[in-house]
């Protein structure tokens, strides 16, 4: 069985109440409880939601070396700015995988880009929540 971190960044703590057209109207509470259910005997799930770029990084490092198999890490907007996490993930031995809810790539210009993809192992955008669920698989 491997042991995975769910590792989100900011305003993600506000899914189901923030801009529902764009994330959805589900709480990510709600839908990690379907989602460990899924994974039953294949993944455990841990998880961590911080609006701090600092917290991210303790997270990753607390948590790349060895504590978990795999990390699927929705950065939020700190995914198009920081070079800080891109070297957090460059720095630990753990895989990440970035997820992304919205397909990045059909909205602004600026959210195309991304600092950390180039570190990770891959990159999933796009399926809504199923997004998450993608990239564990992935990691499996
Ligand atoms: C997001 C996309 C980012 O551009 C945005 O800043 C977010 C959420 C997503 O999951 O679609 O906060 O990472």
């Amino acid at each position: 069985m491997k042991k995975i971190l769910i590792l989100n960044g900011p305003n993600l703590n506000l899914l189901g109440r923030r801009e529902p057209t764009v994330y959805g109207h589900r709480s990510f509470d709600d839908f990690l409880d379907e989602l460990r259910q899924h994974m039953e005997g294949r993944a455990e799930l841990t998880y961590f939601q911080s609006n701090s770029e600092g917290a991210l990084i303790d997270r990753l490092h607390e948590a790349g070396f060895g504590e978990v198999d795999g990390i699927v890490f929705n950065a939020g907007a700190y995914t198009h700015t920081s070079i800080a996490l891109a070297d957090a993930i460059r720095g630990i031995e753990t895989p990440v995988v970035e997820v992304h809810i919205s397909n990045v790539h059909q909205r602004e210009e600026f959210r195309h880009h991304s600092m950390l993809a180039a570190a990770c192992k891959g990159v999933i955008c796009g399926f809504g929540l199923d997004s998450y669920r993608l990239a564990i698989e992935a990691m499996i």
